[in-house]
This record gives C-alpha cells, structure tokens and sequence, in this order.
C-alpha cells in the first residue's frame, strides 16, 4: 500500500542505542500492514553514499580534515537524497533511514568543532528540501551506549573507553537532545534503556501518530526544488 505521499523517518542518537534493531522492527510491522517501506542508512545508501562510506568509516578521508570528512559526509547524503529517498517518496513510499543530517549536526558541528554556518550550509545543499517528518532520537547515557558498543565488538579495546571519549559522546547525547527541544514538533526523544519491547512498542505509537496525522500540512517536501 503506498500512501499519497512518502512519509520519511529518521532514526538518530549515539552508538549502541539499538536504532537499526529498532527500525528494522518498525519496518517488519509496518510492512505486515501492506504499507511500502524502504529501510536505508548513513553514510550511505545510494551506489555513489555507499562509495563514499567506504572512504569515510575506513579513516581513510580522517587525514584530510574534519572539513573534507563534512563535505564527504554532505556529499553522500545528496545522492543518497536524489537518488534514492526523494524518488521513494515521490511514489509514496515510507523511508526510514538509520542517521541523516542531525548525525552530521552531532558529528561533524559539535564534537567535530566546525562553525555552525558551514554545517548549516552543507546541510541544506545535501538535503535540498527533503526534510524528516519525524525523527526519533534514540537516548542513552554514554557509559550504558559504550558498553553496549563494546559487547557488540569483536575487540575490547580499552583505548576505546578513555575518559576523553566519554566525554565526546555524553557531548553528543546533549547535542542530540537539544536539537530534539529546539524542534519539538520534528523530534521525538526515547529512552533506550528501557527494554528492547517497550522501546518498540513506543517506536510504532510515534509512527501512528505521524501516519495519522494525514493531510495536515507537514514540513517535508519531497517535491521541493531538485
Ligand atoms: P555506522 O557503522 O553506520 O554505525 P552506527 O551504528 O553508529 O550508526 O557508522 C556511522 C558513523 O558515521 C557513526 O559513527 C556516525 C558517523 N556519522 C557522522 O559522523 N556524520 C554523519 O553525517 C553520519 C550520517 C554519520
């Protein structure tokens, strides 16, 4: 069942969050309903983003600058935009994708230090107009994140857990928050401590609520300027 428009959700927050489980569940139940659902991530997602990606989790880009890495970051999500989300919208397709331009607010504007105009100006080139009509930002203590991420790792490199990185990432839960008080009406926060269900459970009523608010206006375009 495609809908008149797209709807398109972003799924946000800091690492061992369980963002990708948590949109990957939204995306079976949905799709047990007949709704078409298109499940894509960050950086990446589209031939081109993915080629990017590669650079950029490699490292390989890290020695460049944390300009270049924001450009490349910018860069991918416009493809991944043009070729990919706009046109799945366009059809009427629900997109949820796992990060989008809040991560690259996050990332690259507070722990990366970059000035907030040049953020802001890559981010309205990379998006040109498809905005989020919901995001959910996924929120956990730093330490509780770590040490999920270190689980999941096949190395428990200590180096990993140095005082500094905690402290780069409880940086980037705040950043996740306010950027979630400044837009009330895009974000929804959820405490991803909580069990595994009840977190889905909240996941699927935030998406109710969005799919039943219907016709009334909403901030993403998909129609917007290309
Ligand atoms: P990934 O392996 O996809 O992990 P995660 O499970 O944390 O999403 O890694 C993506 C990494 O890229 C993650 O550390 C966040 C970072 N990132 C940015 O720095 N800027 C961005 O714009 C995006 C989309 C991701």
């Amino acid at each position: 069942m495609a809908l008149t428009k797209g709807l398109f959700v972003t799924f946000e927050g800091g690492e061992g969050a369980g963002k990708s489980t948590q949109m990957h569940l939204l995306a079976d139940s949905l799709r047990a309903r007949g709704y078409d659902v298109l499940t894509t991530r960050e950086p990446g997602g589209s031939v081109g983003a993915e080629a990017v990606r590669h650079v950029l989790l490699s490292g390989a880009a890290e020695s460049f600058g944390i300009r270049m890495e924001a450009i490349l970051f910018a860069a991918a999500r416009s493809d991944h935009v043009e070729e990919v989300i706009r046109p799945a919208l366009q059809k009427g397709t629900i997109v949820l994708c796992d990060r989008f331009m809040d991560s690259a607010r996050v990332y690259q504007g507070i722990t990366g230090n970059l000035e907030p105009a040049f953020v802001e100006t890559l981010e309205r080139v990379a998006v040109n107009g498809v905005i989020p009509d919901r995001t959910i930002i996924f929120d956990l203590p730093a330490t509780v994140g770590l040490e999920r991420a270190r689980r999941r790792a096949a190395s428990n490199s200590p180096d990993r857990f140095e005082k500094e990185q905690l402290e780069t990432h409880e940086k980037r839960r705040e950043a996740f928050l306010d950027i979630a008080e400044a837009d009330p009406r895009r974000c929804r926060v959820v405490d991803a401590a909580q069990p595994p269900d009840v977190i889905a459970a909240e996941v699927r009523e935030i998406m109710e609520s969005l799919l039943s608010e219907g016709d009334e206006p909403r901030s993403s375009n998909a129609e917007a300027a290309s």
